[in-house]
């Protein structure tokens, strides 16, 4: 039997993958090293689609699929050398990716004429290739002169050049499901990161600065075992929360603001995507209060409503309603909720969506819609999704001046169950009186 090196099945994503592409051959590149400066590189992390069909993290790696050999997955990686090894670490090499990931066969990706030779061959028996155009412009020269050599050597047939299909259709149906291993770790990094808030309300007091609530995150992330970050970090107190990406985490933290934390950890390529905000002082005022409160009831409506049958357009529409309603009652908005809503007069307190799919990446993929993608499409079990509803009066917006400069999203990370649906960032407290209490522990 073959041996990957990871839990997660690696050989059954491979099958199901190939069984999809049918007559085709796929070619994954791994994701480029990205230069920062002179000699010194920015922290390396495997293109998603490439890591979940290989488990493999080393660069200048190239995966082919080829449906009609006798070798259909064939891996191109860089090959044994002392001399890189010394400098950058063990280098798994051919071999080891035939022993340890389960390639029916395996080349250097050095001798670039290896890999140019076997995806001709390949392509020559193939009715489509499945490559992924526009994310690497040098990998689009590489194949497009590569498939332009293949179809001169098929002389006067009359044949035309092979289809290129975007894998992403189907790797993002297959990643939107989520196994029970993936669940697992999506859920790991859920409590990594809700205790990692939990950490953040403890420590965060007036006159701290946002990098250092930034640092603490990153030790509780990363102290508990998380790879890395899913996402830049942001940590935004007081009217910075009303900048919906906001990184420079560079301001004092000052008494009586909110701080809008939206951090979540890596492990083992599941990412989890957390947000939740809290009094620097431990007491939220009157008016933090008030917005705070009709964002949770959005907030916690939503996640009510998640289960198979239910669209990620109706939790978003049903968050709209209950935040125009919140916002009428504490006279923000004026008039009837069905014009309010018709006109979008929430949108400058509400301007993004509810939430998101959830899994390797932060935005993961996988189809909104139907397969005709015309009707939202309906959420099943396995899937993960975020519930991210919030309220921002922000320096281009015009509300009552007591909220100006609050902001507020409170982020869940929920998995569809076939009964509902379970809330996999429940260790991190959005109750007012349970981040109050926290927040007062220092
Ligand atoms: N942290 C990114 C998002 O919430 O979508
Ligand atoms: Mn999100
Ligand atoms: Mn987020």
């Amino acid at each position: 039997m073959k041996k990957t090196l990871n839990p997660i099945d690696f050989d059954h994503r491979r099958k199901q993958f190939l069984n999809k592409i049918k007559k085709g051959i796929a070619v994954f590149p791994s994701a480029p090293e990205q230069i920062r400066n002179n000699d010194v590189h920015h922290e390396y992390r495997q293109d998603s689609n490439f890591y979940y069909l290989s488990g493999f993290e080393e660069p200048n790696s190239i995966l082919l699929f080829d449906t009609s050999s006798k070798t259909p997955f064939q891996m191109f990686v860089h090959p044994k050398d002392a001399t890189k090894e010394l400098w950058e670490g063990k280098i798994t090499g051919p071999e080891g990716a035939k022993r340890l990931y389960g390639a029916d066969a395996a080349f250097s990706s050095i001798d670039s004429k290896l890999f140019d030779d076997a995806f001709i061959h390949a392509l020559m028996n193939a009715e489509a290739l499945y490559y992924r155009v526009g994310i690497h412009e040098e990998w689009d020269r590489r194949i497009f002169s590569l498939m332009k050599r293949a179809v001169r050597q098929l002389g006067r047939t009359g044949r035309g050049m092979w289809p290129i299909h975007d894998p992403i259709e189907i790797l993002g149906e297959m990643r939107l499901i989520k196994t029970k291993s993936e669940a697992d770790r999506l859920e790991r990094a859920a409590n990594i990161t809700a205790e990692a808030h939990v950490s953040a309300m403890k420590i965060a007091k007036p006159g701290m600065y946002e990098y250092e609530i930034e640092a603490a995150l990153y030790h509780a992330f990363r102290g508990q075992g998380a790879g890395r970050l899913g996402y830049g970090s942001i940590v935004a107190a007081g009217a910075n929360a009303t900048v919906l990406h906001y990184v420079a985490n560079n301001k004092k933290l000052e008494d009586k603001e909110l701080l809008l934390i939206d951090a979540g950890a890596e492990f083992e390529y599941y990412t989890a995507d957390i947000t939740r905000c809290f009094p620097v002082n431990g007491r939220f005022t009157a008016e933090q209060t008030e917005i705070y409160s009709a964002v949770l009831k959005a907030q916690k409506s939503c996640v009510k409503m998640a289960r198979p049958g239910k669209s990620m357009k109706d939790l978003h529409n049903h968050a709209i309603e209950v935040l125009v309603e919140e916002l009428k009652k504490l006279k923000v908005l004026k008039g009837t909720s069905s014009t309010l809503i018709k006109e979008k007069a929430y949108l400058p307190f509400y301007p993004h969506g509810t939430g998101h799919w959830l899994g390797m990446d932060v935005h993961d993929s996988g189809r909104y819609f139907s397969e005709s993608y015309d009707t939202p499409r309906k959420l099943e079990p396995g899937m993960v999704i975020t519930i991210e509803p919030g309220l921002y009066f922000g320096a281009h917006t015009k509300g009552p001046q007591k909220y100006q400069g609050i902001g507020i999203r409170i982020e869940d990370d929920v998995l569809i169950t076939s009964s509902g649906n379970k809330v996999l960032t429940s260790g991190a407290p959005k109750e007012i009186e349970e981040i109050e209490s926290l927040c007062n522990l220092n």
